[in-house]
């Protein structure tokens, strides 16, 4: 693909000179890269979709939701797999009334009769009001984006682009719902907590030092660090909180291993970032463990050798080291798994992978709300409805 020809320039600044243009006054325009997110926008997405959640309990909510956006439609074009990001953000658009179509094999586009792939984006921008794409190709989001970007400046019909993932850079929707399920899962908030006996003030009296929320909190990155999307999102988010330590736990081999770029990334910003070479090492220091696939479909002929004798058994989480782990971690995997957690252990009630997804839905009919400028009406109708209860906010 000649994306890199066309946007050569603009593709090789530093990321911090980017992000006003992905943004209009104080919202997000496209959503490219995770660093666009500051913890006040985080906070209020996470808000907002809790409020989605909560309006979408009855039938008179669920009508208003749908009224939101029921004037715009959406374009998924997703030419890489998927089955969460994809059905989530299906969902997402039906929550909030938005018409959604999808191209999921260009084969069946005229990309085959050899329509390039940003004269397909500019085709899609006629026809919809948002493209949320997933591609195997790195930064061809983000080139789509800059692609809007000229149209809006020659004052023609240009769209929000939304990034499900693109190559092995970036996943920032994936990011956001990690946020939000961590974010949860540290509010310990019970239906069965009384003023006297809440669950954290149990769990404060065998671990002192917990707190609530996302600071002061070891997280653990385990498997295929080097190339999971999502673990360089995420760690980006992560930063933003204070007093956070990350272990990648990963094999040396250099493609599975944490890129220096990222290492680098995480320290500036204040992170304390550590290597383990086994789960086994640091499970019982971990708040957080962030489980990861071996993403074999970027093997090299090389790779494949190195795999023939790789023992993976290090960077698996099997039943006999739950004991080891802190009561209230949260396990989480952005999915699909195959061998790295067993089914046995969705039993354990800190299995949070299957809420993840879910949340995932939440979270992006914010962030969808969000760049449609609907969001504010949603908080209204909370307020109105539901009050701020600490639960709902
Ligand atoms: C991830 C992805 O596509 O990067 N999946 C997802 O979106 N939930 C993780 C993976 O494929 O391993």
């Amino acid at each position: 693909m000649d994306l890199e020809q066309s946007f050569e320039a603009l593709l090789q600044r530093p990321i911090l000179s980017k992000l006003p243009e992905f943004q209009r006054n104080e919202r997000l325009k496209h959503v490219i890269f995770a660093q666009q997110f500051d913890r006040d926008l985080l906070d209020h997405l996470c808000q907002v979709a809790s409020m989605i959640r909560t309006i979408s309990r009855n039938r008179p909510g669920q009508d208003f939701l749908t009224g939101l956006l029921s004037h715009r439609r959406a374009m998924l074009y997703f030419t890489q797999p998927s089955t969460r990001t994809f059905l989530s953000f299906m969902a997402a658009c039906q929550i909030l009334g938005i018409v959604c179509n999808e191209i999921r094999d260009p084969t069946l586009s005229s990309e085959y009769k050899g329509e390039s792939p940003l004269d397909s984006m500019r085709m899609f921008s006629s026809y919809f009001d948002a493209i949320i794409m997933r591609s195997n190709v790195a930064q061809f989001a983000e080139c789509s984006a800059y692609l809007m970007n000229e149209l809006d400046a020659r004052q023609q019909r240009s769209v929000p682009i939304i990034n499900a993932g693109s190559g092995a850079d970036e996943h920032p929707t994936q990011a956001l719902l990690d946020i939000y399920t961590i974010q949860r899962s540290f509010e310990f908030s019970s239906p069965k907590d009384t003023l006297r006996n809440s669950r954290f003030d149990q769990l404060r009296s065998k671990y002192p030092s917990l707190t609530l929320g996302l600071s002061n909190k070891v997280y653990g990155f385990c498997g295929d660090v080097g190339r999971g999307r999502t673990v360089r999102s995420l760690s980006t988010l992560l930063s933003l909180w204070e007093n956070v330590t990350i272990y990648f736990i990963a094999p040396d081999y250099p493609k599975l291993a944490p890129r220096q770029d990222m290492l680098d990334r995480l320290r500036e910003a204040g992170v304390r970032v550590h290597r383990a070479r086994a789960l086994r090492d640091v499970i019982g220091e971990l708040d957080v463990l962030y489980m990861t696939r071996i993403q074999h479909e970027h093997n090299t002929d090389a790779d494949r050798e190195f795999f023939e004798t790789f023992d993976q058994s290090k960077y698996i989480l099997t039943s006999e080291l739950l004991p080891e782990m802190r009561e209230y971690c949260a396990i989480m995997h952005p999915f699909p798994r195959n061998q790295e957690i067993p089914p046995e252990i969705d039993l354990d009630p800190r299995a949070m992978y299957f809420r993840q997804a879910r949340n995932g839905m939440w979270i992006r009919a914010a962030l969808l709300a969000h760049v449609f400028d609907a969001d504010g009406r949603i908080v209204t109708y909370h307020q109105k409805n539901y009050g701020l209860t600490r639960q709902d906010a």
